[in-house]
């Protein structure tokens, strides 16, 4: 049984880098897998707490950014999160056998804990244990992710082995990541060192899939870029790497490698090229923002979308919890 979990946090805005560095590969991958599950983890979403004031809001703007980019809920199984509550009963037997180191080594917590680790809380150090939980709660074999999250898919690869060895019972596969195509790892549209990002306090800094085509247009022309023309091979492109992240957004909007595009442009400046991307964008992004607004418009289809998969969620979460409790040794529900 090939089986997928992708998870999505609803914090705003959902940008080019979810959409080429999973949404996409989710799309695709429906074809070829048995069943797949895409969830708007919410719950995740609640270690920056204070700055979520639209929680709900977002959790439906998210499953309308599935559905608009090709998740079909025929084929795919669209939850939130917090509609399948067994996510967090896995998440505390995870927790109660993850060893604390694991977790401190993990970059994201370093990166968000930063110096105020003391004051840090609990939530973002177990956040990859929930991660773990949402993926082996339904026994998935694919996680679909960008390249930040590889390190968790790895700690979750981890636990299920020490649950398997624990408890002596193979119930965990290995779940594969899926961190594929030329668009695995975007950059901001300002600084070519930081990844494109929701919390980045500049707008200029990452395409929204909701931004309208003059925006488009003026955060590609502001994008950040060097003096040099552009090289004609992709091996030029290994010290810019401003220039080598538009080249690689060209190349996940058109399919073409980056080898093709640096040979089309090789020697001019940036103009032609910029404009060339923005086409592919009012072309590729531009309908599926439209589409949200017309989902988001609707709103009952889409609660109901999220009310079907939760029920399916939570059929196939109950199943596999059964075989968890048992494993660990609880006494079953009288
Ligand atoms: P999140 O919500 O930050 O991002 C969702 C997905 O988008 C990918 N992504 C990017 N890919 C390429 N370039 C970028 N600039 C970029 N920014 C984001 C992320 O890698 C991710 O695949 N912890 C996860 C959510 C999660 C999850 C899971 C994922 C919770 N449970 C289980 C997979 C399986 C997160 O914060 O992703």
């Amino acid at each position: 049984m090939k089986r997928v979990f992708s998870g999505y946090r609803p914090t705003g805005d959902v940008h080019l880098g979810n959409y080429l560095g999973a949404i996409r590969n989710c799309v695709f991958l429906q074809k070829e897998m048995d069943e797949n599950l895409i969830c708007v983890v919410d719950l995740h979403a609640m270690t920056t707490l204070s700055d979520n004031k639209n929680l709900a809001s977002d959790t439906l703007m998210m499953a309308a950014a599935f559905i608009a980019s090709g998740i079909d809920p025929n084929r795919s199984i669209i939850f939130a999160q917090s509609h399948v509550p067994l996510h967090l009963e896995l998440s505390w037997i995870f927790s109660c056998l993850t060893p604390l180191g694991w977790l401190n080594r993990m970059t994201q917590f370093k990166e968000k804990a930063d110096k105020n680790r003391e004051n840090s809380c609990l939530g973002l150090l177990a956040y990859p244990v929930l991660m773990a939980a949402d993926v082996l709660l339904y026994k998935a074999t694919h996680v679909p992710v960008g390249e930040d999250q590889k390190q968790h898919v790895e700690l979750m690869r981890d636990l299920a082995g020490l649950f398997n060895r624990t408890f002596s019972k193979d119930l965990f596969s290995l779940p594969e990541p899926v961190i594929t195509g030329p668009a695995t790892r975007i950059m901001s549209l300002r600084d070519g060192a930081s990844k494109m990002s929701k919390s980045d306090i500049s707008d200029y800094s990452r395409i929204n899939l909701m931004d309208d085509a003059d925006t488009l247009a003026i955060k590609i022309r502001k994008a950040k870029t060097d003096t040099d023309p552009l090289p004609d091979t992709a091996k030029g492109l290994e010290t810019r790497p401003e220039a080598r992240n538009l080249v690689s957004i060209y190349a996940a909007l058109s399919g073409q490698t980056a080898d093709q595009i640096c040979q089309k442009f090789a020697g001019n400046n940036f103009s032609t090229f910029k404009e060339d991307i923005t086409n592919l964008l009012i072309e590729h992004i531009l309908p599926i923002g439209q589409e949200i607004q017309r989902l988001l418009k609707e709103g009952k289809h889409l609660e109901s979308i999220l009310k079907t998969g939760a029920e399916r969620a939570n059929l196939l979460a109950n199943k596999h919890m059964n075989d968890v409790r048992e494993a660990v040794g609880l006494l079953k529900a009288l």
